[in-house]
């Protein structure tokens, strides 16, 4: 609700209510502001370093607010606009130190105990005296509507630096998506050439023995024959799973939902499969989830020492989500393999994204997500298997 919905004496006195918090945070931001740079200057020694774990926290608190304030005064949704801030001490400076929005923040506080604070003052004296209150009436609300204006011109994130933050985006997932699909290229390169290759030039040899062989002693060839069919059986099995390995037949026939199921059948402990899936995502989507729970459910096989497993498959109308839960000893940590993260990477090309939860002692929960729309699940049977 905004301020315009309530009654106007009612929304006068909130908006009054706002100029009167302004003029308190106007005084902290100044505090703010002086230990944020006498903080900066003595970066030298530590006492810097200390001044700036107080004030930066502050002035995000205080921004905070104003933000919640214009929001109300303009009637429009202002989101945080902070990059996420890493555990690490030092790591968390830089960040925030790399953070234009904490720059904003200090020329916001500027503003906030200069201007800003006298159009707030004008609007809480103008109530105060009885001649001033039909200038309070009448101009309060677009005074108020300026100043949150201009504290959004500081605090809120433009279209333009919005932009420029999707195609950093972008070109990161990108660039991984290109490294993925050349890394799959090599696999599979390997897997032909180690597999159903090598398998072929055998049994190309094992004929060419027995050709020789038929003419003096037919006897002689047929082991030769026999162990020619024993290869091409072998080299048969090679390209299946070489074929399994770039998109599952069982994807393809049975959906997301059969396929996990098939999945969670394959491993030595019970995996119970929820899916409340009533159509088919798009097939990269399908595909790419798919094998990020084959690769959470190998984990659970090799590091989790768990009991049992839960897969939790759903669509909320904008995301597609999968829930894969164990009860072992947790401490999974994306950062100690490749396999995670590469999940992680795949799901981004996707603007997906996988969170993990794996407190030492367990549970694990990883969650992913990939937004999409579910087409109407298929009526006719798909084609037979390859
Ligand atoms: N379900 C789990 N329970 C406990 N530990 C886990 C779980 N999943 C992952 N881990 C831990 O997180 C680490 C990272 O997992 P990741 O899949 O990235 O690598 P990996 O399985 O060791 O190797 P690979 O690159 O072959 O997948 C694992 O080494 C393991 O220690
Ligand atoms: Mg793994």
């Amino acid at each position: 609700m905004t301020t315009t919905d309530d009654a106007p004496l009612l929304s006068r006195l909130r908006l009054t209510g706002y100029a009167a918090a302004q003029l308190l945070l106007g005084i902290v931001a100044l505090v703010v502001f002086v230990m944020s740079v006498t903080g900066a200057v003595l970066m030298v020694v530590w006492v810097g370093a200390l001044l700036l774990v107080v004030s930066i926290p502050l002035t995000r608190v205080i921004a905070d607010a104003h933000r919640r304030m214009a929001a109300d005064v303009l009637g429009l949704e202002v989101p945080r606009p902070y990059r996420p801030v890493p555990q690490h001490a030092v790591h968390a400076l830089t960040a925030v130190a790399r953070d234009p929005m904490t720059w904003r923040d200090l020329a916001w506080c500027v503003w906030a105990c200069t201007f800003g604070w006298v159009v707030a003052l004008i609007c809480v004296l103008e109530l105060v005296a009885v001649v001033t209150w039909p200038l309070w009436w009448w101009t309060l609300t677009p005074k108020m509507r300026a100043r949150s204006q201009i504290d959004l011109w500081f605090l809120a994130t433009s279209r333009t630096e919005k932009l420029e933050q999707r195609v950093q985006v972008l070109t990161e997932t990108r660039a991984d998506a290109v490294d993925t699909a050349a890394a799959e290229l090599r696999r599979l390169e390997r897997d032909l050439h180690d597999g159903p290759q090598a398998r072929l030039v055998a049994l190309s040899m094992s004929l060419g023995l027995a050709e020789q062989q038929l003419a003096d002693d037919p006897t002689a060839a047929r082991p030769l024959i026999a162990d020619a069919r024993s290869t091409t059986t072998a080299a048969i099995g090679d390209l299946r799973s070489v074929v399994r390995g770039i998109h599952p037949p069982v994807l393809a026939d049975r959906g997301l939902s059969g396929a996990v199921q098939a999945l969670a059948l394959d491993m030595a402990l019970p995996v119970e499969v929820v899916s409340d899936l009533d159509g088919r995502p798009p097939a990269p989507v399908e595909s790419a989830l798919y094998f990020a729970v084959a690769e959470c459910l190998a984990n659970i096989g090799k590091h989790a020492r768990a009991t049992s497993a839960r897969i939790v498959l759903s669509h909320d109308g904008e995301r597609l989500r999968a829930h894969v839960s164990d009860d072992g000893v947790g401490g999974a940590d994306p950062g100690r393999g490749t396999g995670m993260l590469g999940v992680r990477r795949r799901l981004a090309t996707f603007d997906g994204t996988m969170s993990v939860s794996s407190p030492p002692g367990g549970p694990t929960d990883v969650v992913l997500e990939v937004p999409c729309d579910l087409s109407l699940p298929r009526t006719t049977p798909s084609s037979g298997p390859g």
